[in-house]
């Protein structure tokens, strides 16, 4: 108990860290909250106009998921790997330094699949690519990326995870609450759009 406590802290304070704002900051950037969606993640940061800000965005909240899982996995196990993950992503997208408006989670979903099951992590990440460059929408990506993610689970052999990435996927569908209704009135705009 006392293992899996520590590692949702140090999940959700790895999580929290709000990689978009401080790389835009750091590169003398627009603030992504006052631009395109709002959202503080790698694609809203590409409407700065920077390529590299985005990459950088995109590795480092994905990044930090993965880190997450893998020192939490080292100092105690499968369940604290859990634990640390689940956190990690819930303080991506409540961080308590941005009063809770954090991001959508996609990133940090997808990083947090590499560490926990690569298989499941790289046939997600498969699949956002193909969905979003067929439909040139990343929020696209993101939703029928995160729809499959516990399909691939089970497909792959890690059932077991399939609770968690059900709440995962749940929360990445919340979070993308807005771009369904842009979706679905057809104003979401393409990649590299505003
Ligand atoms: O990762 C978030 C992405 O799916 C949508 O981002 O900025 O277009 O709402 P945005």
């Amino acid at each position: 108990p006392l293992a899996l406590i520590l590692a949702a802290m140090l999940g959700y304070l790895l999580g929290s860290v709000p990689f978009g704002l401080l790389v835009t900051r750091a590169m003398g950037l627009d603030d992504p909250r006052g631009i395109g969606s709002g959202n503080i993640g790698a694609t809203n940061v590409l409407r700065t106009g920077s390529k590299p800000a985005a990459l950088a965005t995109l590795l480092l909240d994905g990044g930090k998921g993965a880190v997450a899982v893998l020192v939490a996995r080292a100092l105690s196990g499968a369940d604290a790997a859990q634990v640390a993950g689940l956190a990690a992503f819930l303080g991506h997208l409540y961080p308590v330094w941005l009063k809770f408006r954090g991001g959508k989670g996609v990133a940090t979903f997808i990083g947090t699949l590499l560490a926990l099951a690569w298989p499941v992590g790289i046939a997600t990440c498969g699949t956002w690519l193909v969905a979003a460059v067929v439909t040139r929408r990343s929020s696209l990506g993101a939703l029928v990326s995160a729809a499959l993610a516990a399909v691939w689970a089970g497909f792959l052999g890690y059932g077991a995870m399939s609770i968690l990435i059900l709440i995962l996927a749940t929360l990445v569908f919340w979070r993308h609450r807005t771009n369904i209704a842009r979706i679905l009135n057809g104003t979401e705009p393409r990649i590299g759009r505003k």
